[in-house]
């Protein structure tokens, strides 16, 4: 299959842009799909409520069918018509974080197919906080269910060009928006549980939710790395935005990271192998090594949030071995990015 690509400013959104997004949505009526930038990651959609659809998206992705896909709405009334009730916490939520990456777990109603819910009674729900994505739905004339459009395992993409890595000849249209805002994915908050429950840490953190909510709960495999119980989103359990190399994580004292990761670099070097850095803007100085990338500044953790998954992506177009990359806190939106990081790197972290 040809896939189209689209480019559309989301600041400058033109009759041409709106024509675009009509065909595109036209694609996403008759079952086909979608790959469009949100404020998180980019996303590939398919009609939330169209059986066949999804199971495309699974197929484009190479995903397992039991890893559900979340369902993107363009306005709080659309809620009502696919869950069985709105509970207050998600009015709450919506009105404090909607638009916006959060996403909330509810009863699903019988209009919601089990194609798109991964078997499950209950369905993922969000309302993005991007023009192009809203307008995309609003001209599905429905609601579309979008996973990221990567390739299952690989990091998600903030850019459209590594949509097209991925999807190109296998889904009808990729609408490339420029790179995304926040750079991962959405939090999601369960909400069929007596307490809410954190399932993926995101960009809305613990605290954000629990001003909102009083007391929420945190799946505690996302905390805790050494946890042999399931996760409760199917989709944490599967490998998850690795690049193509090794990466380890090393943690301490910044002097004590810098060496570490200058001597197992050399020697890596040294056999021949292509190594990689994953540095902030205060160390990147100091690193020897193929290939140095700063993801951020430490001061603000958004800046990181921002560009970590592209900067994983770059190390394979790089084509890098090993790479190591430093640890960052495991607060705020910290949480979110120690998350994705210790599962690109397959938990590998060393302190030293
Ligand atoms: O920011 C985002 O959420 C992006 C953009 C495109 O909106 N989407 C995204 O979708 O990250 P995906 O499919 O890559 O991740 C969805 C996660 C998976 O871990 C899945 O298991 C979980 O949500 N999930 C979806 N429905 C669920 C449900 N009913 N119960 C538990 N977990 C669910
Ligand atoms: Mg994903």
């Amino acid at each position: 299959m040809e896939t189209e690509v689209i480019v559309i400013e989301e600041s400058d959104m033109d009759e041409e842009a709106l024509e675009g997004l009509k065909k595109a949505g036209q694609i996403i009526r008759d079952g086909g799909l979608v790959a469009f930038p949100t404020e998180t990651v980019y996303g590939l959609g398919g009609d939330a409520l169209n059986p066949l659809s999804s199971k495309k998206i699974y197929a484009a992705k190479g995903r397992p069918s039991d890893n559900p896909l979340i369902v993107h709405v363009a306005n709080m009334d659309d809620l009502a018509d696919i869950v069985k009730e709105v509970p207050e916490a998600a009015r709450k939520l919506a009105d404090a974080f909607w638009p916006g990456p959060l996403t909330m777990i509810m009863n699903k109603n019988d209009k919601v197919p089990y194609e798109t819910t991964g078997g499950l009674d209950t369905v993922a729900i969000r309302m993005p906080n991007n023009k192009i994505a809203l307008e995309l739905i609003r001209q599905s004339g429905g609601y579309i269910a979008a996973p990221s459009a990567n390739t299952s395992g690989r990091p998600s993409p903030t850019v459209a060009r590594y949509c097209v890595e991925d999807l190109s000849g296998k889904i009808e249209m990729i609408i490339d928006g420029g790179q995304v805002g926040i750079g991962l994915e959405s939090t999601i908050v369960d909400l069929t549980s007596e307490v809410p429950m954190i399932l993926r840490p995101g960009y809305i953190t613990a605290q954000m939710l629990e001003d909102v909510l009083g007391k929420i709960s945190i799946d505690k495999t996302i905390i805790d790395s050494t946890s042999t119980e399931k996760p409760k989103a199917p989709g944490m359990k599967y490998k998850h935005y690795a690049p193509k190399g090794d990466l380890m994580i090393v943690q301490g004292a910044q002097d004590n990271v810098v060496s570490y990761i200058n001597d197992k670099s050399q020697q890596a070097m040294a056999e021949g192998k292509r190594v990689g850095v994953i540095a902030t803007d205060a160390t990147k100085a100091m690193y020897r090594a193929d290939v140095v990338k700063s993801v951020g500044n430490r001061e603000d953790e958004s800046t990181i949030a921002h560009e970590l998954f592209k900067v994983l992506r770059e190390f394979d177009d790089e084509q890098i071995d090993i790479m190591f990359s430093e640890s960052f806190d495991d607060s705020g939106i910290g949480q979110a990015i120690m998350n994705r990081l210790l599962k690109a790197a397959g938990h590998n972290i060393k302190s030293v």
